[in-house]
């Protein structure tokens, strides 16, 4: 077992865990943040998507024991800050989910993609949620909903000029 130190959704973490353990399972399984979830387990699906310092991440594909040190948001972290609140109404008015199963990676990404690229386009989001499967709702609402809150987005800040 090996220690680490962590800030997560702001609050510090300290754990013994097995250098075996990834990420998720750690967020899961020790922290009861069962927000994000295991898909694939093979880093395709993006189902476990948590952001690192800032950098969106595979979960499953990412040891605990390298988070150690890093600071560690989840979707719980997101959703209950109020900094993913517009995407949240957006995916809800569209229709932009069934199941959910993706929900969580999708919304961790999309907010990623826009904090990188506030202006990006329809292909780009494309693009960037590529890595992200959903079995359900064939993406279209997906995109449209990631659409209009960059646009909204957009608008604010040439209203705040
Ligand atoms: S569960 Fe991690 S990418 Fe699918
Ligand atoms: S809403 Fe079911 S997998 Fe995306």
């Amino acid at each position: 077992m090996t220690r680490i130190s962590l800030t997560v959704n702001g609050e510090r973490v300290s754990r013994e865990v097995e250098p075996r353990q990834h990420l998720i399972d750690f967020l899961r399984l020790e922290l009861q943040l069962t927000g994000s979830h295991v898909g694939c387990e093979h880093g395709v699906c993006g189902a476990c998507t948590v952001k690192v310092d800032g950098t969106i991440v595979r979960g499953c594909l990412f040891l605990a024991v390298q988070a150690d040190g890093a600071t560690v948001e989840t979707i719980e972290g997101l959703s209950d800050s109020g900094a993913i609140a517009d995407l949240q109404a957006a995916f809800h008015a569209r229709n932009a989910l069934q199941c959910g199963y993706c929900t969580a990676g999708m919304l961790v990404t999309a907010d990623a993609l826009l904090a990188q690229k506030p202006d990006v386009d329809r292909d780009g989001i494309r693009e960037y949620i590529s890595g992200n499967y959903c079995r359900c709702t064939g993406y279209h609402a997906i995109v449209d909903a990631i659409e209009t809150v960059a646009q909204e987005r957009a608008k604010q800040r040439r209203g705040a000029r």
